[in-house]
């Protein structure tokens, strides 16, 4: 008979080893003749028969439970044995449950904190690479991945990042140098600029991990300086170029044409234009900062658009009529209202309206309206806006429309399609950098349709006052 490892043998043996006292009590009796022997030894046979029906229950839960306790040790998550009678038996059962349950919430917060780590891990928003002492790529985080890719995983760091002033840092580093600090670069598929950063680690990690390298995406900073230096460099351009012209009128006035009437009527008007041309340029300037400056704070003021619209066409009227054109302005009463800056607006509208009134084609409308939403949005305007919330802003011209190559760039500064024809009209190409930066602050959308020959269409999406917004909406005087 066995149970839980229990066999008689065992039961015998416990049995034979407690009945050792009686054994001595009973040979000392017999030596002292006060006992015969046949008795002593069937008294001392009934002795260990007993016991052994005494411990058997005991040694049957101390098997049972030495059985858990050896499968919890390796792994097993099982029940605990029932032990209903054998008190002790059954306090060490409580108590190796409770040191489980202790483990068990000593594990989960280790899996927890393990979890957590490896989410910060991922989550980085700089891609990390884990390097082993040969330099092989253990592991990466999200970031990574997304720069070099699953494949590079368990390959020399050389076979995904080429540049041997980076690798030879590694390699320094591997070899026991303090961290060190480094730029390469991307070439596909996009140009990217990094920083990169080697430390190694105090100890070497379970999965072999010796050193980490931090990488910190340099392209848009790069790509910021960059458009920096380009925009003093196109500012300077366009203010030399009026004031290089001020300048040689200037000189011709105060010599050749010193006596001649004519010609310094002649030449301060265009000096007067060149002069207007640069105040203007500086005036786009800055509005162009104060807008950029004011970008982050969406404006909160109920604003009549419509209003804004119908002074706009009124003023440019004049403007239009001089070229055979009609700016024709149709306003739906019930989008007259949006979120936004008055002045801002105006500027926007303005801008849209000039633009359409110097690129369309003699004698053709100008078409201007504002009204809902006629049907779902287009993709670019983004999620912020629905065709229940937006109002529609649009201008449409017939001129010589815009190639597709120039749409994705006409709202950067000083972009033209045709420069020469943008500065004989005096433009500073400025206006749709200003409508775009107008919009983005409005949290609204700027669609630029055209087809070349036929003419284009700017459509600007701009939010409606929400029910819940009138309350903190005050209407702009
Ligand atoms: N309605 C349009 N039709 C055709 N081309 C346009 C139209 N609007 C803008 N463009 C092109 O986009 C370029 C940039 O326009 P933008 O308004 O920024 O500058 P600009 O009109 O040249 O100068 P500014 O508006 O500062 O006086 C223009 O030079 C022009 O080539
Ligand atoms: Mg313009």
């Amino acid at each position: 008979m066995e149970r839980h490892g229990l066999t008689m043998g065992r039961v015998v043996g416990a049995a034979l080893l407690l009945s050792v006292p009686t054994a001595a009590l009973l040979v000392v009796l017999v030596a002292a003749l006060k006992l015969n022997m046949m008795a002593a030894i069937i008294g001392w046979v009934v002795v260990v028969f007993l016991i052994g029906l005494l411990v058997r229950p005991y040694l049957a839960s101390l098997s049972a439970v030495t059985s858990w306790a050896r499968a919890l040790a390796a792994g097993y998550d099982t029940t605990p044995p029932a032990i209903e009678r054998e008190r002790p038996v059954a306090e060490i059962v409580g108590a190796i449950a409770q040191l489980r349950r202790a483990w068990q919430a000593r594990q989960r917060e280790l899996a927890e904190s393990a979890r957590w780590n490896e989410t910060l891990f991922d989550n980085l928003p700089d891609p990390l690479i884990l390097l082993s002492e040969d330099r092989r790529i253990v592991r990466l985080n999200q970031a990574g991945l997304g720069v070099f890719g699953t494949a590079s995983i368990g390959r020399d760091l050389a076979a995904v990042l080429r540049d041997p002033s980076v690798l030879e840092a590694t390699d320094e580093v591997l070899a026991g140098a303090s961290g060190r600090e480094g730029e390469f670069t991307l070439p596909v598929p996009v140009e990217r600029s990094f920083l990169v950063r080697v430390e190694r680690l105090g100890s070497r990690a379970m999965d072999d991990t010796v050193a980490v390298l931090a990488l910190h995406d340099l392209t848009a900073i790069k790509r910021m300086e960059q458009m920096r230096a380009d925009f003093v460099a196109n500012a300077s351009h366009e203010l030399r170029t009026p004031l290089a012209t001020l300048l040689g009128f200037i000189e011709t006035l105060r010599g050749p044409a010193r006596d001649d009437a004519d010609a310094r009527e002649r030449f301060l008007l265009i000096m007067q234009e060149q002069a207007s041309r640069m105040a203007r340029l500086i005036n786009d300037l800055l509005s162009l900062s104060r807008i950029e400056l004011n970008e982050h704070s969406k404006p909160r003021t109920a604003t009549d658009l419509g209003r804004i619209v119908e002074t706009a066409t009124e003023a440019l009227q004049p403007l239009a009529r001089a070229r055979g054109m009609t700016i024709v302005a149709t306003v739906a009463s019930e989008a007259r209202i949006v979120v936004g800056e008055a002045d801002e607006l105006a500027q926007l509208v303005q801008n849209l309206l000039d633009n359409a009134v110097k690129y369309g084609r003699d004698g053709t409308p100008v078409e201007v309206s504002l009204g809902g939403a006629a049907g779902p949005l287009p993709p670019t305007v983004g999620n912020d806006l629905t065709p229940d919330t937006a109002v529609v802003l649009a201008v449409k011209d017939h001129g010589d429309g815009i190639g597709k190559e120039h749409l994705p760039r006409l709202t950067e500064r000083f972009y033209r399609v045709d420069t020469a024809r943008s500065r004989k009209m005096g433009g500073t190409g400025l206006g749709l950098a200003i409508v775009k930066h107008i919009v983005n602050r409005h949290r609204g959308a700027l669609v630029v349709e055209s087809v070349v020959g036929q003419g284009s269409t700017f459509a600007v999406y701009l939010p409606r006052p929400e029910i819940d917004d009138k309350a903190v909406l005050r209407p702009s005087p």
